[in-house]
């Protein structure tokens, strides 16, 4: 069999550039090499405060977005977390298997627990928070995945995931779950467009990111005022601001571009203004095609509904049959289905 690829976004915000070139992308590819589960996870979404008419809006939208960037159900399977119960029950029996201590240590956890409860003593972090890394464990296993693309920092959340299928398979004397293995690919890393030395991110504030699927005017406005530095030394290196136009004019796959750019850069003679100006371009032709395709499908809002309840279902009948074995591992009684 193929090997199977499942990755999980959350439903949270509008999907900037940085998602596409980073993640996104990178999973239309692996749509033609792989048997791929891509989940939006909303049940990730709601270990942080949030708005329910949001989140329902966020989850909509991201269906669209996916659609739009080339996910393709006739060749892979694009579903709702929450609508596959089983990941849940998963959850729920892969924490019984958890050290409390290793959850303690994530990083992901440590930082917004530090953030939250110390700073603002109104504020808490839920326990559904601390339990995030087995849920993901669960969006894993229940597929028996075992390739994940997934950006560094899921790294330990995925460690977590090969340890908690190898804690059940030596526990229970089974070979159930195959350890799942991140998959870094190289993709091009987008900083913010105000402060470069940042990832580029939506919580940072509207001048630091651009929308996949925002309008031409505002692309300009922001990729001319995104920061630089003064240029005009030959040989100099590069500011980090610099660098990030560069690596977004190469990610639109402007490659002859970038190398007479890199050369006048070298030389100490790029205007910054004809920089700006070409990678404008570039994103303009890039997402206005991607904006095309989100209207065209987004004409039938229930069609689109009913292929993600369908591809939902599908996913359904794959994890129910996990559950089924790992039902019967662990000694709970075997539902009929
Ligand atoms: N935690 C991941 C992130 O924030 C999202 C996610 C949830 C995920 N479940 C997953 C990623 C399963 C890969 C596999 O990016």
């Amino acid at each position: 069999m193929a090997s199977r690829v499942l990755s999980g976004i959350q439903p949270t915000a509008e999907m900037h550039i940085g998602n596409y070139f980073g993640a996104v992308k990178n999973w239309v590819a692996l749509q033609d090499t792989h048997d791929c589960i891509y989940a939006i996870v909303d049940l990730h979404a709601i270990t942080m405060p949030y708005e329910p008419a949001n989140l329902r809006a966020n989850t909509e939208r991201m269906v669209l977005d996916l659609l739009a960037c080339g996910i393709d159900p006739e060749k892979s399977i694009l579903f709702i977390q929450s609508l596959v119960p089983e990941h849940t029950e998963l959850c729920w029996i892969l924490s019984c298997l958890c050290p409390f201590g290793d959850l303690r240590r994530m990083t992901q956890f440590k930082d917004k627990y530090d953030l939250l409860e110390r700073q603002d003593a109104s504020l808490f972090v839920s326990a559904g928070f601390f339990s995030y890394p087995v849920l993901q464990a669960a969006d894993i296993l229940v597929y028996r995945a075992d390739q994940v693309p997934v950006g560094k920092d899921q790294e330990q959340h995925l460690e977590l995931s090969r340890e908690l299928a190898r804690r059940f398979n030596n526990q229970f004397g089974v070979e159930l779950f195959p350890e799942p293995a991140p998959l870094f690919t190289e993709t091009p890393k987008v900083m913010s467009l105000v402060d470069p030395t940042k990832k580029m991110s939506k919580s940072a504030g509207e001048r630091n990111y651009i929308g996949l699927f925002e309008d031409e005017s505002s692309i300009r406005g922001k990729i001319k005022s995104a920061v630089t530095d003064t240029g005009g030394v030959p040989g100099a290196e590069m500011s980090a601001g610099v660098v990030n136009l560069f690596e977004i004019l190469k990610a639109c796959g402007r490659t002859e571009e970038v190398a007479a750019l890199t050369k006048n850069y070298q030389e100490g003679k790029l205007q910054y203004r004809e920089l700006k100006e070409v990678t404008a371009n570039a994103l303009v032709e890039l997402t206005s095609g991607l904006r095309a395709r989100r209207e065209e499908i987004s004409k039938d809002g229930g069609a689109v509904n009913a292929k993600v309840k369908e591809m939902s279902e599908k996913a359904r009948s794959i994890a129910a049959a996990t559950l089924t074995e790992v039902r019967r591992a662990v000694g709970l009684p075997v539902r009929d289905s």
